[in-house]
């Protein structure tokens, strides 16, 4: 194995490769979290999504198929986070992730339980807070990465963070797929790669063939950011859905929200009362308004009718805009032997 790919990140986490699977909710289940850990990358689990009982089961699953270090994301409103954050303390997992809002009393009892915190920053503002709160390694997810994402280009926030000097790992993220990407990163100073939407798009994520579909037809330049599905800039697919949220009015906003609410409701048993005070609470922690919020609390929804349901017009579909230079799903194991032997074979070239 090439030297440089022995990394602070490969020391911090445990794993063979400086490579992490990223958490995407509804994709990084545990089986393609244990197709990429196994493989020799570092997965995340992505819990954010998903109630203490069905995480227990995926962690569980997990650690029935392979002894490797693995971690687990979380989202500091989502309900029962304390119950999933216990969890990963007994069930020994290496490390968290999280990104917007972290909450400190989190990261101070995880940390004191021996596990890694790893933020995902899309400003460089934000380094140092989340270096002084806890954070063990910084993923930087600069604009062209997918879901939820800030607006400094991948390489342009690298280096700001780079140049800080933290003291912490630093992984590039946004953008990347293949070996050239791990190469260049490394050369750039980075310490590894973090990839959601290369991931996505393989064997084994759970994603519904129709919508995988969609991702491989997709055009770099029609993979656009958005504020209107929950008021944060989200970079989707530009598919009849969003199009749709992108021409709506504030006011047919609000209504969509509040019809989306009703539909929740259905969906989870959540009350409208209840719909609105979680709204609420993200509110009080956001500048979001409360049409916003209340998008925001029942964005799943439209999610999940193409990353589970498999309807991908009737739902948005969150993605980096390198799905616009992929066009293959193959497995996990080959996506990462192939970043590998590429990045190994561009770091020689380079040493020549
Ligand atoms: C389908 C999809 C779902 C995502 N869901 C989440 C999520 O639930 N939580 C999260 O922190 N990030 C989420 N993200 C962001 C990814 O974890 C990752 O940071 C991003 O995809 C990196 O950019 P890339 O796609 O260019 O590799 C999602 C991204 C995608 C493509």
């Amino acid at each position: 194995m090439h030297p440089s790919f022995k990394t602070p990140l490969t020391q911090v986490l445990g794993c063979n490769y400086p490579v992490i699977q990223t958490a995407m909710g509804w994709v990084s289940t545990s089986q393609l979290v244990t197709a990429t850990v196994e493989a020799g990358a570092f997965g995340f689990l992505a819990a954010a999504v998903m109630t203490p009982q069905d995480c227990e089961k995926e962690i569980q699953f997990i650690k029935s198929k392979t002894t490797k270090p693995f971690g687990v994301n979380i989202h500091a409103f989502q309900p029962d986070v304390d119950k999933i954050v216990d969890m990963c303390i007994d069930y020994g997992v290496m490390a968290i992730s999280y990104g917007r809002g972290p909450s400190t009393k989190i990261i101070e009892k995880v940390k004191n339980a021996g596990l890694k915190c790893v933020p995902t920053i899309g400003s460089s503002h934000h380094a140092e807070k989340a270096v002084e709160i806890g954070a063990d390694i910084l993923v930087c997810q600069g604009h062209e990465g997918g879901g939820h994402t800030g607006a400094t280009p991948t390489w342009l926030l690298l280096g700001q963070v780079i140049d800080k000097n933290l003291g912490v790992p630093v992984v590039a993220c946004g953008g990347f797929k293949d070996g050239r990407g791990l190469a260049a990163a490394l050369a750039f100073g980075a310490d590894g790669v973090a990839m959601g939407t290369r991931f996505m798009m393989s064997s084994e994520s759970p994603t519904p063939d129709t919508t995988k579909a969609e991702y491989l037809k997709a055009e770099v330049t029609k993979i656009l950011v958005s504020k209107k599905l929950d008021g944060l800039p989200q970079r989707m697919i530009l598919n009849s859905t969003l199009k749709t949220l992108e021409n709506s009015s504030k006011i047919g906003m609000l209504f969509r929200a509040f019809g989306n609410s009703l539909k929740y409701k259905s969906q989870t048993g959540m009350s409208l009362p209840q719909v609105v005070k979680t709204a609420w609470s993200m509110k009080k922690n956001t500048d979001l308004t409360l049409g916003q919020t209340m998008m925001a609390s029942n964005a799943p929804m439209i999610i999940q009718k193409a990353m589970v349901e498999g309807l991908p017009n009737e739902g948005v579909l969150p993605s980096g805009q390198v799905a616009g230079l992929i066009s293959d799903l193959p497995y996990c194991s080959e996506i990462i032997q192939n970043i590998i032997e590429t990045a190994t074979l561009s770091l020689k070239k380079l040493e020549s």
